[in-house]
């Protein structure tokens, strides 16, 4: 085909102006009927050396002009893009209609309260990686390399980055941002840190990736008896009940010495189980005052600087205080539930206005 015929076609994509123009140029050429395809049909016609000399000139053609099109049509779509961010804006100010507002989920919301109740403790939020190197994981908190807890974490090893690199992990509790928040703000500390952590486990009351809160207090002459009240004042008030009782069990985690798990209290109310009261017990969170091994870690004297820490899972405070029972549905993205468990958008909860929703 001569050049100047090439340059006519090229010429004719070049020129469609919109999608839909470039669309009707190219079955003009490439449709079932298109000049370039029958060219392509008028190849079994001919004798063996034209088809030898014409068929690499007809498949080229194509190419060019396939080519062509789809340039032209990646133009015509950024220009579209530019065109529509150019001139289409939202009013992010304006109230959105009740029928299309979206919903608080709860797990935002149990965050949102801890921390609203904490402050009024005189705690900060601190946060710190969910992609997390092993020290801060586990030896910064005792846990050396052979000890059994690691295992029994169910930890989510990455593939290292380099043949020489630590394998680094996705965080397995909240823990590792006490030594974060100790090497950047130093003693006296009092943080929560609530956030995403994962491990490999996966049934009703299990999920991949969960939410934990940690608190920090750090302090000189911080006692077992300042973490018995600021248990207690918290889950009085996040359950918003003066009778919530609080009962203490010996235990064991690597990075507390000594280490108390805490139930609450729970009664039935009307057939059904409630916060508060003794009839029977339900362990909510792991606590203990913080091992001196810790502390040095942190770059500080055990014997100048002591404190308590506290981990809790806010998906279970958050099924325990709003009544849900499988926690998968908390991941599940389903609107329905989150229209039957999703807090209004604007009720921010205040200590003053009862935290709950
Ligand atoms: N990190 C613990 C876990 O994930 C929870 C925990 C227990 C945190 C005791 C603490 C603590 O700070 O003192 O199971």
């Amino acid at each position: 085909m001569p050049k100047d015929q090439v340059t006519a076609l090229l010429d004719r994509i070049a020129a469609a102006h919109n999608l839909q123009e470039l669309d009707s140029v190219r079955v003009a050429l490439l449709g079932k009927q298109g000049e370039i395809t029958s060219k392509l049909k008028s190849l079994g016609a001919m004798d063996a050396d034209t088809r030898t000399a014409e068929a690499p000139k007809i498949h080229a053609l194509r190419e060019a002009v396939t080519n062509a099109i789809a340039d032209r049509k990646s133009a015509l779509e950024a220009a579209d893009l530019k065109r529509k961010l150019a001139t289409e804006t939202i009013d992010l100010s304006l109230p959105a209609p009740e029928s299309i507002s979206g919903t608080v989920h709860p797990v935002s919301q149990v965050m949102d309260e801890l921390a609203e109740i904490f402050a009024d403790l005189g705690f900060s939020v601190a946060e710190g990686p969910e992609i997390e190197d092993q020290w801060h994981n586990f030896t910064a908190l005792n846990m050396g390399e052979s000890h059994p807890a690691r295992a029994m974490m169910d930890t989510f090893y990455l593939e290292p980055r380099a043949p020489d690199e630590e394998p680094r992990v996705l965080r397995t509790h909240t823990s590792p941002v006490q030594i974060r928040a100790m090497k950047e703000h130093g003693a006296p500390v009092r943080i929560i840190a609530p956030g995403r952590v994962y491990r490999s486990d996966s049934d009703a009351t299990h999920t991949p990736m969960f939410h934990q809160v940690e608190g920090l207090v750090i302090d000189k002459h911080i006692t077992l008896g300042h973490l018995k009240w600021t248990l207690e004042t918290f889950l009085k008030a996040f359950f918003e009940r003066d009778d919530v009782v609080l009962r203490m069990r010996p235990s064991y985690f690597p990075f507390t010495e000594p280490s108390a798990e805490v139930d609450v209290g729970w009664s039935i109310e009307n057939g059904r189980r409630a916060i508060g009261g003794a009839e029977g017990w339900m362990e909510v969170l792991g606590s203990g005052m913080v091992h001196p091994v810790v502390i040095e870690n942190y770059g500080l004297d055990p014997d100048e600087w002591q404190g308590f820490a506290f981990g809790c899972g806010i998906d279970r405070l958050a099924m325990l205080k709003y009544g849900m029972d499988d926690l998968r549905a908390f991941f599940d993205g389903d609107i329905r539930w989150l229209k039957h468990y999703g807090f209004k958008a604007l009720d921010v909860p205040t200590l003053s206005g009862g935290v709950g929703a």
